[in-house]
């Protein structure tokens, strides 16, 4: 088998990170996909820089197991706190959704809005990845908790959702028109988004990082050379009773090969 053969390891701390895996397919059809979803732990979001990075070590240790030709870490979470540990280890590369992203936001014109987990926010890695593109750039960074637990329940067009987005959104300026989806989550809750601050450009870093993911296998790394659709394995460390539920409207997929795994 040729490097170009092995799979993409895709790493997040639950089964947000299908959001990425789903863009992946989506632009990358032919490519094997492992995915490791840290469901015993989740969420890292409310959890501290020391422990964030060493469950994403754990993690790419697991990963590097199936020899993958290139990690993904999906979480913004886990990329804010763990992607340089792992990058200093790992025997592949390994790319975060946080550079994509800041690639995206510093490219557009005018301020900028940032929202995630309390920890992605208070690591400021977005901040600085935009402002090592775009000197000067005005930020507006928030964290927004709730928004998590409500994507997972479902209520993506729902009052209660649009309240809680509005809640959260209106803390940003009104001239704010950029707004970066900081977490693996948000894309779900657009539709709330889209209402609570209409005219604004919601980017998605997993959107943005699945097309950086295609620019390297363009280059050195290769795409997989049958032509057949890629394989997706999924391993989590807990598989609890709403996971399929879940995980497949994260995914548009069915949850196929689920495998329990410990970290
Ligand atoms: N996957 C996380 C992120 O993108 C959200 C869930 C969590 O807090 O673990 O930041």
């Amino acid at each position: 088998m040729t490097r170009a053969d092995l799979p993409i390891g895709v790493f997040d701390s639950g089964i947000g990170g299908l959001t990425v895996v789903r863009a992946l397919r989506r632009i990358l059809p032919e490519e094997s996909i492992i995915y490791l979803g840290d469901t015993a732990r989740v969420p890292y979001g409310s959890k501290s820089h020391e422990t964030i990075q060493r469950y994403a070590l754990q993690a790419g240790a697991i990963l590097a197991r199936y020899n993958p030709k290139l990690m993904v870490i999906a979480c913004n979470t886990a990329s804010a706190h763990g992607l340089a540990a792992l990058q200093a280890v790992a025997p592949c590369p390994v790319i975060g959704v946080i550079e994509p992203g800041a690639e995206a936001a510093a490219a557009m014109a005018g301020p900028v809005g940032v929202i995630g987990t309390l920890a992605t926010i208070q690591s400021g890695a977005y901040e600085d990845a935009i402002r090592r593109r775009r000197p000067g750039a005005v930020i507006h960074s928030l964290a927004c908790p709730l928004l998590v637990p409500f994507a997972e329940e479902g209520w993506m067009d729902d009052p209660i959702t649009d309240a809680v987005c509005r809640r959260y959104l209106n803390q940003i300026p009104f001239e704010v028109r950029t707004v970066v989806m900081a977490c693996t989550h948000y894309p779900l809750l657009l539709p709330s988004l889209a209402r609570t601050r209409p005219g604004t450009n919601w980017l998605d870093s997993g959107e943005y990082t699945a097309r950086t993911v295609d620019q390297m296998l363009q280059g050195s790394l290769g795409y997989r050379t049958a032509s057949a659709r890629g394989s997706l394995r999924i391993l989590l460390t807990d598989a609890s009773s709403r996971l399929q539920e879940v995980g497949e409207r994260f995914l548009c997929e069915p949850l196929e090969s689920v495998d329990l795994v410990e970290l």
